[in-house]
């Protein structure tokens, strides 16, 4: 067994030592239910972890994360931690949150094949489809590779704020806000983009993507 493969085992070990040493009831408080407020839908990228980078502790943080932290409305997988977030756990807020330097957003930004990837990260293109125009205005490589990840982000909380299970919490009154964050990796700081939405009325009302919930639910 590898070295690293026993030092995480020990690892686990100590940090519960840790967490009972400052309150012995840390773990079996937690063990009937989960409340958390929050449910955060960020990148998979190993230096953007959900709970550090906020402080939340186990129970605080519901988290999705896949490959450039994006919002697909046809993927199962998001959907289904979207729908237990929003109408099991009634979380109050969701962040989406992007980072610089995303390793999916700039294979997205050129056109090498990076193999099976290439149709998730295609979602990204198609958002640079509908910017590109203001992006490649952009001369210098570094900022507009940043403008792309705050540009993108801004999409997944758009798509989000028009997915069937939001529109329908905000149309039954339920309290809750979307947000889009980017962090950055080499100051650990988060940038709140300010495209907060908290309700239905934030969709037009002659968007193609406004849904009606008139039927008896
Ligand atoms: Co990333």
């Amino acid at each position: 067994m590898s070295d690293f493969y026993q030092k995480i085992l020990e690892n686990n070990r100590k940090w519960v030592a840790s967490k009972l040493a400052l309150d012995p009831h840390f773990f079996t408080k937690l063990k009937d239910t989960q409340k958390p407020p929050l449910l955060w839908i960020g990148c998979s990228d190993s230096r953007v972890p959900a709970n550090e980078v906020i402080g939340a502790l186990p129970g605080e943080v519901f988290v999705h994360r896949n490959i450039a932290n994006m919002v697909i409305h046809s993927d199962m997988n998001m959907l289904s931690v979207l729908d237990y977030a929003v109408n099991i756990l009634k979380v109050k807020h969701i962040i989406v949150c992007g980072h610089y330097g995303c390793g999916g957003i700039k294979a997205a930004m050129g056109n090498t094949s990076v193999g099976i990837i290439d149709n998730w990260i295609r979602h990204i293109k198609d958002s640079y489809r509908f910017r590109k125009h203001d992006i490649e205005a952009i001369e210098d490589e570094k900022e507009r590779f940043d403008r792309f990840v705050e540009w993108n982000t801004k999409q997944q909380v758009l798509n989000l704020s028009v997915s069937s299970i939001v529109q329908q919490a905000w149309c039954k009154g339920q309290e809750l806000s979307i947000h889009g964050w980017v962090y950055r990796i080499d100051t650990g700081l988060v940038k709140d983009l300010e495209i907060t939405f908290s309700s239905h009325e934030n969709i037009r009302n002659n968007s193609i993507y406004k849904l009606d919930f008139e039927y008896a639910v």
